[in-house]
């Protein structure tokens, strides 16, 4: 496994290791971690959907959270977050917002996601290049976000710092993984939990603004909302918060980023979405299975599991890679090849099951908002790959830069 990701070069080596893992150590123990890999899609469908013996309940590092909040003079926060919840709780939990992502309510957004683009577009139209991951994916869903949650836009450059801050890391899984009591001098997980501490502060006070004066936004309703006739705690309304502001912004930036690269290195499909505009969505769901932005993730075994003929012991951490199960030959013929009329396209870069992603409608539907609007609108664009840098770490696969040129637009 690569140590470093950080270009699209990089990325490549990734998928010739999973072919190579997924036909040789389909399921494979990483001894210095003490992690197992899951790479086909079967297996990998199959420890996302079976909760009966997958739990999404994580060993966290909570030495490295509670050691932050003791240097500090404060008390650990014990939110807990619906992505690492198992049945019964999951369920009453994520209920509490799904009606925020029904396709009848995401439907009502398009206007104002197409109003984010243009608005966006115009300030760079002009210009002839830009950093596409930091003027336009970035931003929209950032922006979208914020709005659905009700939080002010303009601390944008805040929500950006801790994005940053969380997805900087470039710890091995073996340090990450180490004995709680060897996590708490760690810099790297003291740093991590020092963001998590910010963005818990900020929804502290945004929360008890909107205790005070509620609006019709998603903090409010979250404050409103009952589990078995209680209120959520304020950890646990802070956690739902900084979820669904983490989850929906970096993730859709990689789908956007992503999708102009796909584009870009597959320039066929450009003539072809511009002779068939009805292509999009279809061809937003390639690039989902073809560069899916969350590369992998985690299970707990709840006892001793056989997949691909190896058991798994109780307890086990597994890593699912999302990204190699969509380029399964047994499920996708000829997966290496970029193909906006894949049918049928199951592919998992939305996880599967019970934790299925709620957002999946809102990032669908921001990607084929926006997309056409940014063609359209950039002709001739180019991506300058040797530029272009990717996110650190083995969570998300998509751009931190990606610069790129267009023929400019006089205004
Ligand atoms: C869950 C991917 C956009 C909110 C998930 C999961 C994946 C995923 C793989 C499953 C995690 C698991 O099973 O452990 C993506 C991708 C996105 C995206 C690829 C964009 C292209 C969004 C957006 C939001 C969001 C826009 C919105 C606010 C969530 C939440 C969960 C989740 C709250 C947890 C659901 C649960 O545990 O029941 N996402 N996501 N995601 N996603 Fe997304």
């Amino acid at each position: 496994m690569l140590s470093t990701l950080a270009t699209v070069e990089d990325s490549q080596k990734m998928y010739t290791w999973f072919e190579q893992m997924r036909q040789t150590q389909p399921v494979w123990l990483d001894e210095e971690s003490n992690c197992w890999h899951v790479f086909r899609y079967d297996d990998v469908n199959t420890v996302i959907t079976d909760y009966q013996r997958f739990s999404s309940e994580r060993r966290m590092q909570r030495e490295a959270v509670m050691a932050t909040a003791d240097a500090q003079n404060k008390r650990p926060r014990s939110g807990r977050s619906i992505i690492a919840m198992d049945p019964p709780q999951h369920r009453q939990y994520r209920n509490l917002v799904t009606s925020a992502f029904t396709p009848r309510a995401i439907d009502k957004l398009r206007g104002r996601v197409a109003q984010i683009t243009q608005e966006l577009l115009d300030k760079v139209v002009a210009n002839g290049n830009m950093d596409f991951a930091n003027d336009i994916a970035y931003p929209l869903p950032t922006i979208v976000i914020a709005e659905m949650l009700g939080v002010p836009v303009s601390d944008r450059p805040l929500f950006q710092s801790w994005a940053d801050g969380l997805l900087r890391r470039q710890l091995s899984d073996a340090e990450v993984f180490k004995p709680a009591e060897e996590q708490r001098n760690n810099p790297e997980l003291q740093h991590f939990a020092r963001v998590f501490e910010e963005m818990s502060d900020y929804f502290e006070r945004m929360l008890e603004e909107r205790k005070r004066e509620p609006h019709d936004d998603m903090m409010s309703a979250l404050l409103q909302a009952e589990v078995d006739g209680q209120h959520l705690s304020m950890d646990d309304t802070i956690s739902f918060c900084t979820l669904l502001l983490l989850a929906g912004h970096v993730t859709t930036t990689n789908l956007l980023s992503q999708a102009i690269r796909c584009f870009d290195e597959h320039p066929d499909t450009l003539t072809r979405l511009n002779r068939e505009p009805e292509l999009m969505p279809s061809a937003i769901e390639e690039v989902l299975r073809y560069a899916s932005p969350v590369w992998r993730i985690v299970r707990t075994t709840k006892e001793a599991v056989t997949l691909s003929g190896l058991t798994i012991p109780q307890d086990a951490t597994i890593f699912t890679w999302l990204s190699s199960a969509n380029r399964d030959p047994q499920q996708f013929p000829e997966p290496a090849r970029f193909d906006i009329t894949r049918t049928p396209n199951k592919h998992v870069a939305f996880g599967h099951g019970i934790h299925f992603c709620i957002g999946a409608p809102l990032s669908r539907m921001e990607a084929a908002v926006a997309l056409p609007m940014i063609l359209k609108q950039l002709p001739n664009l180019h991506v300058d790959r040797n530029e272009a840098q990717l996110f650190e770490g083995r969570f998300l696969f998509g751009f931190k830069h990606l610069p790129i040129t267009f023929d400019a637009q006089v205004q």
